[in-house]
């Protein structure tokens, strides 16, 4: 199975910014940890801060992936553009958050992409992550 692992604005600071929230471990060092826990699952990490990007990238996914586990970040929160390509897409989409945002400002307690996912996840950590995967593996 062909998954991708998507993260959106500020995820590639996470190991320093605001730790904790948001732990110490690096994506760097997760993902290497998540290749050897899943050698059979085929995972390709990407991340970027440009919401124009993350929309390139998950259409492309359609045609390459059949599963993808997304943390939009702030874009969660705001972007319905995100929301309508989530929409578009036929391979599940797990929603992943390291920090718990319903315990958290009013402002996260909404997220537009999590009602077009198939689930979400959400105060877990990085675990979170390994949960989505692990649950995509089960229902391909
Ligand atoms: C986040 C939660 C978002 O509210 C926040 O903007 C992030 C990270 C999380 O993984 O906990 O950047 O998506």
């Amino acid at each position: 199975m062909r998954i991708l692992i998507l993260n959106g604005p500020n995820l590639n600071l996470t190991g320093t910014r605001e730790p904790k929230i948001y732990g110490h471990q690096t994506f760097d060092s997760f993902i290497k940890q998540l290749l050897k826990l899943f050698p059979k699952a085929e995972i390709t990490y990407k991340q970027s801060n440009v919401e124009g990007e993350l929309i390139n990238i998950l259409q492309a996914a359609n045609d390459d992936f059949d599963g993808i586990v997304f943390n939009p970040a702030a874009y969660s929160h705001t972007s319905i553009a995100l929301a309508d390509t989530i929409r578009s897409l036929n391979i599940p989409v797990i929603e992943v958050h390291l920090s718990n945002i319903y315990a958290r400002e009013n402002y996260r307690k909404n997220s537009f992409t999590a009602e077009v996912c198939q689930a979400s996840l959400s105060g877990f950590g990085m675990d979170g992550y390994r949960m989505a995967i692990d649950f995509l593996l089960k229902n391909p």
